[in-house]
């Protein structure tokens, strides 16, 4: 399903100097079953839950959201298609390319009574738009990927829980270590121009200036609307940066990947990212451009604990490729839902399931919600290398200190 989908995407960024990507949502089987209404699953009913997956299946995530589906999906099949002893009617439902898209979806569905819990949103700016739906509502959304801030901080709410992570504890877990390999240098930083981007970079500033880094300029190119980096790289070429910290994911990922090495930059000023940017079919799409890419993150296929061999191996078998960080969140979603689903179906019953969670057995490492309901979890330090097979993977280096 993976290898499809990143073809469908890869000759879209290979050109450089080309106007906006054209994106070819998941052509997976189950995602075209899935789009916009029911699967075969039978209706709620007393012994059954009713839930949605909003995930994009169009847009520069598109990708992230098929493997988010797969991931759920996985622990549903695992549970025979229960959780917390109910009968689950999956529906799944498009996300779109932003917030213009994503937040009527989200409306639509909180407008549904017989729901039970909401699942999924890859782009922050889609979570900020709905996040007083939910909390009005008074329905369950659990954020199995966009990672805006202020959701778990600020603007949290009863209604709404992270199985995924918070955009500045990603890039922060980064700054101090990228301050120490650049010592006396400075740090070019880039990310596309919105609400996730521009966290990510000041959650990576914070730590790095306070770790003695410098930062020698920033870049906001505009958020799915490019895949041409020529003139942003080209100034952070002639900036004099001893290094490059990126923000991207998705088909943004590859262009910005490939286009740095094929303007020369990789090799010369090191670039170190947030996990997304070497994450699944992103790597594989950007090959040996990616090869040496240093990253933060909270899981890696290459995690050496039995908990995830056991996992990576079961789901390479059932889906032919490595699971993707996207997919163990949305597979930890379905995992907290099992255990809050035994308080019942209704949204105060859930959010009471939800507060006796506990630790949660993840492939990524037992993680535990905190007091704002994001996952309290470890980052790890990746890199870009060839693994056993001859692929490239992101090697685990070692743990890195949380923000
Ligand atoms: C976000 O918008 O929060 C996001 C999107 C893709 C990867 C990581 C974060």
């Amino acid at each position: 399903m993976g290898r499809s989908r990143w073809s469908q995407v890869l000759p879209a960024v290979a050109a450089l100097g080309a106007g906006a990507v054209v994106l070819s949502a998941c052509g997976s089987n189950s995602l075209k079953e899935g789009a916009g209404g029911s699967t075969a699953q039978p209706s709620a009913g007393a012994g059954s839950a009713k839930i949605a997956l909003l995930v994009p299946q169009s847009g520069t995530y598109a990708p992230l959201g098929a493997d988010m589906e797969q991931g759920f999906r996985f622990y549903l099949e695992q549970k025979n298609g229960k959780l917390g002893g109910k009968t689950v009617d999956l529906q799944v439902v498009d996300e779109g390319a932003g917030p213009e898209t994503g937040v009527p979806a989200a409306q639509k569905l909180a407008q549904q009574s017989d729901l039970s819990a909401v699942v999924g949103i890859v782009n922050s700016g889609v979570a900020l738009g709905v996040r007083d739906v939910f909390d009005q509502a008074k329905l369950p959304l659990v954020l199995a990927n966009a990672g805006a801030d202020a959701i778990t901080g600020a603007r949290k709410s009863d209604y709404v829980w992270r199985t995924s992570f918070s955009n500045s504890q990603v890039s922060g877990a980064m700054g101090s270590y990228v301050a120490e390999k650049t010592k006396g240098g400075s740090v070019y930083l880039i990310a596309p121009d919105y609400a996730a981007g521009k966290e990510f970079l000041s959650g990576f500033e914070k730590t790095f200036t306070a770790a003695g880094g410098k930062v020698a300029g920033q870049e906001l190119p505009p958020f799915g609307k490019t895949s041409n980096y020529q003139p942003y790289l080209a100034k952070i070429k002639q900036s004099g940066a001893t290094g490059v910290f990126a923000f991207f994911a998705g088909s943004e990922a590859v262009s910005f990947t490939k286009q740095y090495k094929e303007l020369g930059l990789a090799g010369s000023i090191p670039l170190y990212s947030s996990g997304f940017l070497t994450e699944g079919g992103v790597l594989k799409a950007s090959g040996a451009a990616a090869a040496g890419i240093e990253s933060s993150l909270h899981y890696s296929d290459q995690l050496d604990t039995p908990r995830n061999k056991e996992f990576v191996q079961a789901y390479a078998a059932k889906y032919s490729e490595p699971p993707t960080v996207y997919a163990v969140q949305a597979y930890d979603a379905a995992q907290v839902l099992d255990k809050a689903l035994e308080k019942g179906t209704t949204g105060d019953q859930v959010v009471e399931g939800l507060r006796g969670v506990g630790t949660v057995d993840s492939p990524r490492g037992p993680w535990t919600f905190d007091e704002s309901h994001n996952p309290k979890q470890a980052f790890y330090l990746r890199k870009v290398q060839q693994g056993p097979g001859g692929t490239l993977v992101n090697a685990v280096v070692r743990e890195l200190a949380s923000p």
